[in-house]
């Protein structure tokens, strides 16, 4: 689909046009399959710019759309957002009201200019916007005087949220003689102003709207909540949480809570952490009266949020339970009264709280942006599964999204990855579906990336990441995962630590995809990397997994890898391995791993040169003679000195040593016995072929034949199939049909081919079978 796309311009019109009309009928029709809107919405995301061209002041345009769908012009804006491609270039599309119309927008955290805002945004008839957090300049207060300047945007605007941003609220201008502000957008029910610079003025503007129902004021720079009363016939939920410069004695906010009659989720909570200064006082107090005060104040109250407040007894809350049937809120984490047993005799209150799971993933669930309430309930929540041993995605999902909501937070990351580790050990993981891991890996990662530095987090998220099943099974990038693990390991040293990165890379580089593999073998600090955590083990005769796993990945990077094998040649990789094999004589795991490399260089012939050395090459002849030692050993012997003696004229040393290389080749070779197990694999019989060819000496050609020979009586289909694809076939032929061809190679070759003969009639047999019917 993608390459149809980018490969033809004139599909794209044809592509958009079945998109939309996909989506016309899933929305119109069934309202569904989500998933199978999403990706449409996804895969027009990563098509604009084929999609689009663009206008003389750079802005996107679609070079050809039907008209949209209402509710698809929304998503798509949403899907843009979330994605992170909304900007001023491609925020663009949605100048054109007359195919995309929006009514429920976004530019939530998107970088966004004001003049691309005024031009995409305000000609829509705007029911909704969510503008929290977005950046690149736009204010409350440009974006305030863009809606107004619409008159049906006037009117029909009912959400608006502009939390994390600075209003600017003084540079608002009179427009025809009336000064143009919040209470211009008549039609407001919902405003999120938390987190800016809201003064006291401006909160008297806000609380002239006629239908407010709904504000969010946390964190502000509210001083006095009295412009509230302006609007205590229509305000039903009030969000203050954390209100530092409030400056009211605990009768003034009373004296204006008591008149809320319409009141029924009021929001008074304290950030727990933050320096105690004092400034919560009035507000404590205030809090605890109304705790008190009985269900004639705020008599509408069913939500009450109150965490963080100190000094709360468990008998207020008691008091205020026991008084307020209508109750399906309530929050009160770190404020030490969460245990408190009225609580679990009301079944349909839900609280935010320490006590067990349900209050903890509350708290997680509403609690999302808070990072003091998020960092607070993550610690409960690790203690309460560190036992665990029933799967739970739903949690995981809960410490995926906190990790998402606050990704440069050091004291968010180093308990959820804690958390991550404890959802995800052993059998947990398995039993939790793949894309949910996916997601997990990509905030493990994220949190690698993001603290490098920091012991605990790279600690959490390398024990996690330390797992067969989830580096096996489930998919994200590989690739710059072990680049991200490698980078890490280069600068730090702790044992424990080291010993669980290198098994991490050992396992990713097993994944890697030919041209990952290239490429990442291509890395010469990677090579160097490695090949220092092989020498600091084989300095201390240490044989443990680091080691191991270090010689694996050299292994399986250089598999069929000639620029990996020059690196570590360049690397001093030879002198090294070359003293390893003579220090871990009798140790077989180490011995393969080093000689299996040794295989992958000597099959190049470029790099045969650096292999023929007197003395590696005595030992690893030893190796092939020695007939105590493991048979992958002495194959793996076998292999290096068949592929560098099958070329005499480029033989440097004496003719001596190739002499007893071929006749002990020929001697040894014959007395091996078949191994039952898989031995060994190859992705192509490519580096057998020069060894095949009738001039070749028996002792090489009997190497080569032998291995063939190994490989195909374990996995017949797939190797017989390869011999034929790639020619092999015909060599084994005439290598059997030699008039000078020893009988051992021969005897083997024509076992080979047997084999092979059986296979093709096997599969002509079953190609001829009826094919099988349904019916
Ligand atoms: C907007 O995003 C697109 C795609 O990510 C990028 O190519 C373009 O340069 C960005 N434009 C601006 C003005 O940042
Ligand atoms: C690395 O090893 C794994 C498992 O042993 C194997 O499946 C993979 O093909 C190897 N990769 C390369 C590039 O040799
Ligand atoms: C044979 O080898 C192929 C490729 O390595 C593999 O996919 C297949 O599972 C193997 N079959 C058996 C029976 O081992």
């Amino acid at each position: 689909m993608q390459n149809d796309v980018t490969g033809h311009p004139e599909r794209p019109v044809n592509f958009v046009c079945l998109l939309v009309y996909f989506l016309t009928h899933l929305i119109m029709e069934c309202e569904g399959p989500q998933a199978l809107c999403d990706l449409c919405l996804s895969q027009v995301c990563c098509s604009l710019p084929a999609l689009c061209r663009g206008r003389t002041d750079g802005s996107m345009c679609f070079s050809w759309a039907p008209v949209f769908p209402q509710e698809v012009a929304d998503q798509l804006m949403h899907t843009m957002a979330a994605k992170g491609l909304l900007n001023d270039t491609t925020v663009g599309i949605f100048r054109d009201g007359g195919t995309l119309r929006l009514r429920r927008a976004t530019v939530r955290r998107c970088p966004l200019s004001p003049n691309a805002f005024l031009l995409a945004l305000c000609p829509h008839r705007l029911q909704e916007l969510d503008a929290s957090w977005a950046s690149g300049g736009l204010t409350g207060a440009a974006i305030v005087s863009g809606l107004a300047s619409n008159p049906e945007c006037r009117s029909s605007l009912q959400r608006l949220s502009l939390d994390g941003l600075r209003l600017d609220w003084e540079s608002l201008v009179e427009d025809a003689g009336t000064r143009v502000g919040f209470s211009s957008l008549r039609g407001l029910r919902t405003l999120k102003l938390a987190n800016t610079d809201l003064s006291d003025a401006a909160l008297a503007d806000v609380c002239s709207l006629p239908h407010l129902e709904s504000l969010d004021i946390s964190c502000s720079g509210v001083s006095n909540l009295s412009p509230l009363l302006d609007c205590k016939n229509t305000l039903r939920h009030l969000i203050a949480h954390r209100l530092q410069r409030l400056h009211m004695a605990p009768s003034g906010l009373t004296f204006v809570l008591r008149q809320l009659d319409a009141l029924r989720h009021l929001d008074f909570s304290e950030d727990h952490v933050a320096e105690d200064d004092g400034s919560g006082e009035d507000v404590n107090e205030a809090v605890r009266q109304l705790l008190e005060g009985g269900p004639d104040l705020l008599p509408s109250l069913v939500s009450l949020d109150i965490s963080g407040q100190k000094k709360i007894s468990e008998a207020a809350v008691r008091t205020f339970v026991e008084t307020r049937g209508g109750l399906v809120f309530l929050g009160l984490l770190a404020t030490g009264t969460s245990t408190c047993d009225i609580l679990s005799t009301k079944k349909n209150l839900k609280v935010t709280g320490a006590a067990n799971e349900d209050q903890v993933c509350e708290a997680l669930r509403r609690y999302r942006d808070r990072q003091c309430f998020v960092r607070e309930a993550l610690v409960h929540l690790y203690n309460l599964i560190a036992d665990t041993d029933k799967p739970r995605p739903d949690i995981l999902k809960l410490v995926l999204a906190a990790m998402q909501s606050h990704r440069s937070s050091l004291h968010v990351h180093v308990i959820a990855t804690a958390c991550v580790f404890s959802l995800t050990t052993q059998d947990l993981a398995e039993a939790m579906p793949l894309s949910l891991l996916g997601a997990a890996v990509a905030q493990l990662l994220h949190a690698m990336k993001t603290f490098p530095n920091h012991q605990q987090v790279q600690k959490n998220c390398l024990l996690a990441l330390c797992s067969e099943h989830i580096l096996q099974e489930v998919p994200f990038d590989k690739y710059s995962a072990a680049t991200l693990v490698i980078n890490w390991l280069s600068s730090h040293e702790d044992a424990t630590l080291q010993r669980m990165a290198v098994a991490v890379i050992c396992l990713l580089v097993s994944k890697l995809s030919a041209e990952e593999t290239a490429q990442f073998s291509g890395d010469v600090s990677i090579m160097k990397q490695l090949l220092a955590i092989v020498q600091q083990k084989a300095m201390v005769g240490a044989l443990d997994s680091s080691l191991k796993f270090a010689l694996t990945a050299l292994w399986n990077l250089t598999d069929e890898m000639p620029s990996a094998g020059r690196s570590f040649i360049e690397c001093r990789g030879l002198e090294l391995y070359q003293e390893v094999l003579e220090s871990y004589y009798g140790e077989p795991s180490i011995q393969q791993k080093i000689l299996g490399l040794l295989n992958n260089l000597a099959e190049v012939q470029e790099l045969q040169p650096d292999l023929l050395d007197e003395d590696l090459l005595e030992h690893v002849l030893s190796l092939l003679q020695d007939t105590q030692l493991d048979m992958e050993v002495r194959y793996f012997a076998g292999g290096i000195l068949a592929q560098l003696a099958s070329r005499p004229q480029a033989w440097t040393l004496s003719d001596e040593l190739l002499g007893t290389i071929l006749g002990q080749l020929h001697a040894a070779i014959p007395t091996w016995t078949p191994i039952g197990r898989e031995m060994v694999s190859y992705r192509s019989f490519q580096p057998f072929c020069p060894l095949l060819q009738s001039s070749q000496p028996p002792g090489v050609q009997l190497w080569a034949v032998w291995a063939i020979h190994l490989v195909c009586s374990h996995n017949t289909s797939h190797y017989c199939s390869m011999l034929e694809k790639e020619g092999v076939a015909e060599l084994l032929k005439s290598l059997s049909a030699g008039p000078n061809t020893h009988p051992d190679p021969k005897g083997l070759a024509d076992s080979i081919l047997r084999m092979l003969d059986e296979h093709q009639s096997r599969s002509r047999t079953f190609s001829r079978q009826p094919e099988p019917r349904n019916s």
